[in-house]
């Protein structure tokens, strides 16, 4: 007999029966955001067929300028979730401040943070992008909903996945129980689980940073590249691979995929700025994959998904992948 196709829906109730990994409602939850993502995917495809491509000429509270994908993404997700009574209130990076449940809606126990469209550089020039997202239980003993329920470490996470908008749309999802892919089968409009307990290669001999900006680096960072460029002729041993796609979701996938270490780190452009990547919807869902693959996810000094956040958008170093490897580069990290 053919091998039998696992739906999300199935692996999930799987999940679930499983002495309860996941309560039913976290099932409902990842299985709306998984749909959102689906009608993210198509609008992608369209391209220009569909007028998603170019600016929407106006700016996030990060300071950048909106693609109309980025708020197409986020409207998605918003519309797709907010009447499910499974959510308390959600946070974007495309919106200032939290989205509260209106009160037509029953208001569930999660929260859910996501960047709607990661990659947005990439979004006119056909290069895969995707939406990251993340769950978090919200604090009992208080009514409603503010922003600093959402103040939790990435450690509190029940749920993290990311979904690719590429040559094929997959779902890359972690309740907390090993790393499992899903790829969109567009003929039956769902997703079917194609691989599971990924796992990540120690070692590696492929790093993923944006090379321009060397001369801004930390010398610890500095010295990690250079021994890496060095290669067979210095202290590696061993020549190194280079991949930069600036969509997170696409370098982080390729790690997952067949290892490597990822890299944005802390620089002097932006001295008061640990980094350019945001703590709460992508290092922190980022790194809880990368750990339940076995990886690794540091700010180059601590764990990410032990750092206390203090603000909905703060910004973290991130370096993760190969365990080895970041830990080398954390270790340089350490103080004389
Ligand atoms: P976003 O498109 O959601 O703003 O995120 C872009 C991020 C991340 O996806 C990527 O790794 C990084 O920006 C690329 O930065 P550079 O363009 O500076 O290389
Ligand atoms: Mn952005
Ligand atoms: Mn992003
Ligand atoms: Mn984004």
């Amino acid at each position: 007999m053919a091998q039998q196709k696992i739906s999300l829906t199935r692996y999930l109730v799987e999940q679930q029966r499983a002495d309860g990994l996941i309560p039913g409602q976290l099932r409902l939850l990842l299985e709306v955001v998984a749909r959102a993502c689906k009608s993210i995917s198509m609008a992608v495809n369209k391209g220009d067929l569909g007028g998603v491509l170019g600016s929407a000429e106006s700016e996030n509270v990060q300071g950048e300028v909106q693609k109309k994908l980025d708020i197409i993404a986020n409207e998605v997700l918003i519309e797709a979730n907010e009447w499910g009574g499974h959510l308390a209130a959600m946070a974007s990076e495309e919106m200032d401040s939290i989205y509260v449940v209106p009160n037509r809606y029953p208001q569930g126990e999660y929260l859910l943070l996501f960047d709607p469209l990661d990659g947005s550089s990439n979004i006119d020039v056909n290069v895969s992008i995707g939406t990251i997202f993340s769950v978090l239980k919200k604090p009992e003993g208080h009514p409603g909903v503010q922003e600093a329920d959402f103040l939790q470490a990435g450690a509190k996470q029940v749920a993290a996945g990311y979904c690719i908008y590429g040559p094929q749309t997959t779902l890359v999802l972690t309740v907390g129980h090993g790393v499992a892919m899903f790829t969109l089968d567009r003929e039956q409009g769902s997703f079917v689980l194609t691989k599971e307990d990924i796992q990540i290669p120690p070692d590696t001999k492929e790093f993923s940073i944006n090379m321009s900006n060397q001369r801004h680096w930390d010398e610890p960072v500095k010295r990690y590249i250079d021994e890496c460029l060095a290669g067979t002729e210095g202290p590696r041993g061993k020549d190194f691979n280079m991949r930069w796609i600036a969509s997170m979701v696409t370098d982080v996938h390729r790690i997952l995929m067949r290892g490597g270490i990822f890299m944005y780190p802390w620089d002097k452009r932006e001295p008061n700025k640990p980094g350019k990547l945001r703590l709460m919807y992508e290092a922190n869902p980022m790194s809880w994959l990368v750990e339940q693959a076995g990886g690794m996810a540091t700010n180059g000094r601590e764990r990410i998904l032990d750092l206390q956040p203090g603000k909905l958008h703060e910004r973290v170093s991130v370096m993760l992948g190969s365990k080895n490897e970041v830990e080398r580069v954390t270790r340089y990290h350490d103080p004389l």
